[in-house]
């Protein structure tokens, strides 16, 4: 199939271009469309061929739920059979915005959407290009990721681009998105909410506004890599570089030391080796190709680069990366939890 690349200004929006990719939609076929965080891969969340053509092109398991993006908090409420408290809480604070909440859901969403689960994931997105489309198309859209299954998620309409051309109907390029990491998952169906993804809303934020909130132990750290993941999404391999990555953790200039050795050593034996650095670290290595994610101080920067660094890593061919470790204060936690995934949780640690 011939997919139809559409070109719109998050500013300035057309309407009949917004027009032409929601008439795909509500005739069951893929639109792709940027959101704040990345790009989703959007079909009618109540048309069952649509979902089981997005599991198709991504080559996803049929059992990992989609996300069901609306754009009035009251799309939440037609779909869900029981809401509580939180839920206008967290809607409140964070909506439209890079949150999603997983709540029980009633018969209106099918359970090709869901994965088969009785509960659905469901997002608010804040970009203007989602907005229009979700409202022009009159359609609840559900939409993963818009990569193929286990490749980075993508930041720019190149990305997509690359995964998906021949595959979906419509790809709706509105530039480079803001984030850069997919949203903040909160599980609202037990007594306590839970996170079962981190992103940029992180826990103390959420507990702000609804108490206390728990974390998946799953997804946090490599003490836990044999806890099985609530999301089923995170139990699958992903983000992963077809590079053997590993990332390198302790004192800056012993983390420096030791990837400038690792590298020297891969060079000389013929192996292709790629190094994930930052503005600060990026002109200490000596050996190996250097990608610079952003500046150290600045975490907003890194996460918003860092899927784009892991394709760059694969289309440079790199076959050894190394990569400093990006524990950051505020979404470190959300990078991290990315950036180990993609590592298959190998990590060196020097004193
Ligand atoms: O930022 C985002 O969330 C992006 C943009 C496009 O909105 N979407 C996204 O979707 O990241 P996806 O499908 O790549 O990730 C959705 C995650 C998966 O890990 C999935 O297993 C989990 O959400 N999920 C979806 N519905 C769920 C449910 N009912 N219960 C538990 N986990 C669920
Ligand atoms: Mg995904």
């Amino acid at each position: 199939m011939e997919t139809k690349r559409f070109h719109i200004d998050p500013q300035q929006i057309d309407r009949e271009q917004i027009k032409e990719a929601a008439n795909i939609l509500r005739e069951g076929g893929l639109v792709a469309f940027p959101t704040e965080t990345v790009y989703g891969l959007g079909g009618d969340a109540m048309n069952p061929n649509a979902s089981n053509a997005i599991y198709a092109a991504k080559g996803r398991p049929s059992d990992n739920p989609l996300i069901v993006h609306i754009c009035e908090y009251c799309q939440l409420e037609e779909i869900a059979s029981e809401l509580p408290d939180a839920a206008k809480k967290l809607a409140d604070a964070f909506w439209p915005g890079p949150m999603t909440m997983i709540v029980k859901k009633n018969e209106k969403i099918p359970l090709e959407t869901t994965g088969g689960l009785n509960t659905v994931a469901v997002r608010f997105p804040n970009h203007p290009i989602a907005n229009a489309l979700i409202r022009e198309s009159g359609c609840m859209i559900a939409a993963p990721s818009a990569n193929t299954s286990g490749r980075p998620s993508p930041t720019s309409a190149d990305h997509v681009w690359n995964d998906l051309n021949g595959k979906i109907e419509g790809l709706i390029d509105g530039g480079e998105v803001k984030i850069g990491l997919e949203s903040t998952i909160v599980d609202l169906t037990e007594d306590v909410p839970m996170i079962l993804r981190p992103g940029y809303i992180n826990k103390e934020m959420l507990e702000e506004v609804v108490g206390p909130v728990k974390v998946d132990p799953a997804v946090l750290g490599t003490e836990n890599v044999h806890i099985k993941p609530k999301a089923p999404g995170m139990r699958y391999k992903h983000y992963a570089p077809k590079g053997n990555l590993k990332i390198v953790t302790g004192e800056e200039k012993n983390v420096i030391a030791e990837i400038d050795r690792r590298s020297r050593e891969d060079e000389a034996a013929g192996i292709k080796v790629g190094i994930i650095a930052t503005e600060e670290t990026k002109h200490a290595y000596r050996h190996g190709t250097v990608l610079c994610v952003g500046e150290r101080k600045n975490e907003d920067q890194i996460a918003h680069n860092l899927f784009a660094v892991l394709r760059e890593m694969d289309d440079l061919g790199m076959e050894n990366i190394y990569s400093e470790d990006f524990s950051t204060p505020r979404i470190g936690q959300a990078i991290m939890n990315r950036l180990l995934k993609a590592a298959a949780h190998q990590v060196i640690e020097v004193s």
